[in-house]
């Protein structure tokens, strides 16, 4: 079943925002290639933190010649699972942005958001996206860059302005112009997109004074969104582009979740957990609710939880204690059987889901004479897993439902003593995929579904942690002092 005789080969690019990644998957979602280009950002000022476009695409372009360079060019199609809520801003007609890339990261339009929140903006706006206003989102962006950028206004008049998210920038280069498109995926991060009625919101465009001409056409994720022009990349022309999801929605995916009832979370820098949802649910407990993707099966709705400093607070730690790495603060915590009351709350830039409290900071509490390093050590880990069962609560609050388990994914998921306390703490199963690009997979699979009719098969290279019978003290213990410190640094 190839694609015009192209071969049954899927490149799948992983735009993320350290690196560019592409594998090379078969029929049967196999990894059979894989690419990397690493990418820079720069911070202009406090709080700002930026990418150039044009170095985002030469990536792209880097890690596809790169599997055409090990595997040849017959390809059925490429999917592009990509970082969210970046802006890029272009012109029509020289094809070329007017700004550099404005990153998720940024927090420039803090600000103006909060403005937006003192004037009573937010319920509307939850309402309508699912999400509370946050300069993380691109809808504050876009309207700084039409405040700020010269050229926005004159080519938004005359019609030539096209803002995105990487996607669209990607579809866009891919296609030599010709595409000017996104996913629902993507859109519902925008703030600007209503996932409701499934179009871009004209109230919101007024409210961040933005042009809804300049917005990409929003599509299935699982649409053919294009064909690769002559010249673009070292592939030939006439490669379609299979699908695009953002890369959070594209791990769920690749983790093989189709149906209300399992929680994927991320471990990396921070954490990203994310489950499925029986239709649009607004969180009433620190969520956000999103689109996790389309296909022909219709909308599959989620909510979200971002927790800012996770798997960081191990790095952190292991400095502040004299230790080479995390793996070392692993190890130290290891040799206790507890934190001895220890609780530390890694809120190194603020709580983020459910809490969402910037003026809470990292705090230790609990130490006594008898405290040592590695009641430290046991702390931090505690606290990476503890914040992640927060999330989880949060979630099964919203549904009212109890949710049957965690499937882990990123860096520090191949730690497997993490991996037992996050067992341990939410008295549910933890699945980690062994496959090291869950997201690009994810997307992936989308693409084989449009092709074939049909995903790649389990995930077998899944490892399981069950809770153990006797954590049941421990778990109410580290609980108990977790809340008790988070109150107490909310209340203040
Ligand atoms: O929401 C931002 C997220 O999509 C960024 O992902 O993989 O670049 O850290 P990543």
């Amino acid at each position: 079943m190839s694609a015009g005789g192209r071969g049954e080969f899927i490149i799948a690019v992983d735009q993320g925002t350290t690196n560019t990644k592409a594998i090379l998957v078969d029929a049967a979602g196999e990894v059979v290639a894989k690419a990397s280009a690493p990418l820079t950002s720069s911070y202009p000022r406090p709080g700002w933190a930026e990418q150039s476009a044009e170095d985002i695409w030469a990536t792209v372009q880097a890690v596809i010649a790169d599997i055409v360079g090990k595997a040849g060019d017959k390809i059925a199609g490429l999917a592009i699972a990509n970082q969210r809520e970046t802006l890029v801003v272009w012109n029509a007609e020289t094809g070329k942005p007017i700004a550099p890339a404005i990153l998720w990261q940024c927090r420039r339009t803090a600000k103006a958001c909060e403005a937006l929140i003192a004037e009573g903006r937010d319920p509307m706006v939850v309402e309508a996206t699912g999400l509370s206003i946050n300069a993380l989102f691109p809808a504050s962006k876009l309207a700084w860059v039409m405040e700020n950028v010269a050229e926005a206004k004159a080519l938004a008049a005359q019609g030539l302005l096209r803002a995105g998210t990487v996607d669209s920038w990607l579809l866009y280069k891919l296609t030599g112009g010709k595409e000017f498109a996104t996913d629902h995926s993507n859109a519902s991060r925008t703030q600007l997109f209503n996932t409701g009625t499934l179009k871009w919101d004209e109230g919101l465009c007024d409210l961040f004074k933005v042009s809804v001409a300049a917005l990409p056409d929003v599509r299935p994720s699982d649409s053919r969104f294009g064909e690769v022009a002559e010249g673009a990349t070292a592939l030939s022309a006439g490669v379609p582009i299979l699908a695009m999801m953002g890369d959070s929605h594209a791990a769920l995916y690749g983790h093989r979740v189709r149906e209300p009832g399992l929680v994927k979370a991320t471990y990396g820098t921070g954490s990203s957990l994310m489950t499925l949802t029986p239709g649009r649910v607004l969180s009433k407990n620190g969520l956000s609710s999103t689109i996790a993707w389309s296909d022909r099966n219709g909308v599959a709705y989620a909510l979200e939880g971002n927790i800012t400093v996770s798997a960081q607070a191990a790095a952190f730690a292991a400095e502040m204690l004299g230790l080479p790495d995390a793996k070392a603060l692993s190890a130290l915590a290891q040799t206790v059987p507890d934190a001895a009351g220890v609780v530390f709350v890694p809120a190194l830039a603020g709580l983020g889901a459910p809490h969402w409290n910037d003026n809470v900071s990292g705090t230790i509490s609990g130490m006594t004479l008898a405290t040592t390093r590695a009641h430290i050590a046991r702390a931090t880990l505690d606290a990476i897993v503890l914040q992640i069962s927060d999330v989880f609560t949060a979630m099964e609050k919203d549904l009212g439902a109890r949710l049957d388990g965690l499937l882990a994914d990123g860096g520090a998921s191949s730690n497997d003593f993490l991996m037992q306390l996050q067992a341990d703490v939410l008295d549910r199963p933890v699945a980690r995929s062994g496959q090291a690009e869950v997201g690009a997979i994810g997307v992936a699979m989308m693409a084989l579904l449009g092709l074939h009719g049909e995903g790649a098969g389990a995930d077998e290279t899944r490892s399981e942690f069950r809770p153990q019978a006797d954590a049941a003290a421990w778990r109410q213990e580290a609980r108990r002092g977790w809340q008790s410190l988070l109150a107490r640094l909310i209340a203040h």
